[in-house]
């Protein structure tokens, strides 16, 4: 799987995600050859710049986080199609010379009138941009030639923004010129998950709520928000990851068989789990939300949310969000998914864990079943890749004592070769047009229709709870499946 020719233009080069992820992924993918020679990258910013200054911006990003080792012939042919285009996203004559760069890449580096937008920008500037691209002609595909367009969430921050969202990208890009990016779906083992329930036959028949007690999904992480409260105040950790990541780890969880593995028979499916996705009634005792007080991270002590420099010391977003949630369907009915993600949290750690029904009987004395818990098959997204399958053994001895154990399926130690990064997968799919690994606006729609409702019910709370950093989230949580005499796993 190579690109064949064709370029990119990247919007908001100097923020974090191009910085950290788009770069470092361009050069990872030149240096693995799968980038055409001719690959072209040109940036538009509001700056100042010459070419050089974009190259060397670039140069920065790459040699601080590209995964790959730093190889001087690759760079030099890579830098060669860099361009730098300067100016407003309200600047016609910028977009003028942007129309006028890609025409001259296509005569110089061969890039056959084919390229890639990516919006690396806030949703609010969208409108202004792709409305520019279609002003100046260069939505418009000509003779066989491609125009793609590629987006970053938050798709919205409600059904109804969202709704708005996908029609500004609809009115100048046919919906399959359209890759919204959703990381996690780039991700090697979010896609094992479908390789492990449909290439197998040794789980399938127990993924239901025969034998499923209930699954939980956890997306925790150990850093604070860093610098990025512009963004965060007010999004919070449920519109942040839940809205996005975790409803599509959960589709893949709970979905049926696609008839094959390209993106319409992938969408239908996910979509099946979407709109049949049910909240219980009382949403005050079945999510739970919290912020992050001070407390200690790697042995650091660290500040608390409200203390972070640009947050409002009012702010009621939730850096910790959990919900339950029920998918109405043969299969699910009555088993509940329980999704939680969180910042400051005891350990970086993101795994879906499907939690099986107790034994209908055990022929052995209470005593020597202590230590037994139930049964649970554990995909283990990161940081340690992997899955883990947790049942009861005899402990060796003369009584007849039972106690858990892990079986084990470590990444590292079966295969040799490495996962790419996840925006290198997904760039590399923008390139070649293969959109399987790309939410539709259907999939986004369906699931802010199940956030909305819970994140109103939060807006009338007030303040979050708050937990101190480095624990695992505030009590309420805990309270939460409590009641439903069940506990979270600890990681
Ligand atoms: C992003 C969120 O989508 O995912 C961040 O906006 C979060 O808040 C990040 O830190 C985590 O990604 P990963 O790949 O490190 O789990």
């Amino acid at each position: 799987r190579i690109a064949g020719p064709c370029g990119m233009v990247l919007f908001g080069v100097t923020g974090d995600l191009s910085r950290k992820k788009v770069m470092p992924a361009i050069y990872d993918l030149a240096n693995r050859g799968l980038l055409p020679p001719g690959f072209s990258l040109v940036g538009f910013a509001r700056r100042d710049w010459a070419h050089q200054d974009f190259a060397q911006i670039v140069h920065d990003s790459v040699k601080a986080h590209a995964r790959t080792e730093f190889r001087e012939e690759v760079w030099q042919q890579l830098a060669e199609g860099f361009r730098f285009v300067p100016g407003d996203f309200d600047d016609d004559q910028a977009f003028d010379r942007l129309r006028r760069t890609i025409e001259e890449l296509d005569v110089d580096r061969g890039t056959g009138g084919n390229h890639a937008f990516y919006l690396a920008i806030p949703p609010g500037f969208f409108g202004a941009v792709v409305g520019q691209l279609k002003e100046h002609g260069l939505a418009e595909e000509r003779n066989g030639s491609w125009r793609r367009v590629v987006v970053e969430k938050p798709f919205g921050h409600d059904l109804e923004s969202a709704r708005e969202l996908n029609d500004v990208l609809g009115q100048v890009f046919p919906s399959g010129s359209v890759f919204r990016i959703d990381h996690y779906l780039g991700k090697e083992t979010v896609q094992n998950i479908l390789a492990m329930r449909f290439a197998n036959e040794l789980f399938e028949p127990i993924w239901n709520a025969n034998y499923v007690d209930h699954v939980q999904i956890t997306m925790a992480e150990d850093i604070g928000i860093g610098g990025r409260a512009g963004y965060y105040d007010g999004i919070g950790a449920a519109r942040d990851v839940i809205q996005n990541h975790l409803l599509q780890l959960m589709s893949l969880v709970a979905m049926e068989e696609p008839t094959s593995f390209d993106a319409e028979s992938l969408r239908i499916e996910k979509q099946k789990v979407l709109s049949s996705v049910v909240l219980p009634r009382r949403l005050d005792l079945t999510t739970a939300r919290g912020q992050y007080a001070p407390g200690w991270a790697g042995g650091e002590k660290v500040p608390g949310f409200l203390e972070e420099e640009g947050i409002r010391k009012t702010s009621t977003t939730e850096t910790y969000a959990a919900v339950t949630l029920g998918v109405d369907t043969r299969r699910w009915a009555g088993v509940p998914f329980y999704l939680r993600t969180g910042k400051r949290l005891g350990r970086r750690v993101t795994e879906v864990a499907v939690v099986f029904k107790r034994a209908p009987h055990l022929p052995f004395s209470s005593t020597s079943t202590e230590e037994l818990t139930q049964n649970a098959l554990v995909i283990r997204v990161q940081p340690d890749e992997g899955m883990t399958i947790r049942f009861g053994s005899k402990v060796p001895g003369t009584a007849m004592e039972i106690r858990d154990v892990n079986m084990d399926f470590v990444y590292g130690g079966s295969f040799v070769e490495s996962s790419p990064e996840a925006y290198e997968r997904l760039i590399l799919d923008v390139l070649l047009g293969d959109p399987p690994l790309f939410p539709r606006h259907e999939e986004v729609e369906l699931s802010w229709k199940i956030l909305d409702p819970i994140l109103e019910h939060w807006a009338k709370k007030g303040k979050p709870e708050q937990y101190p950093s480095g624990t695992w989230g505030p009590e309420s949580a805990d309270k939460m499946l409590a009641r439903d005499g069940r506990v979270w796993r600890r990681p």
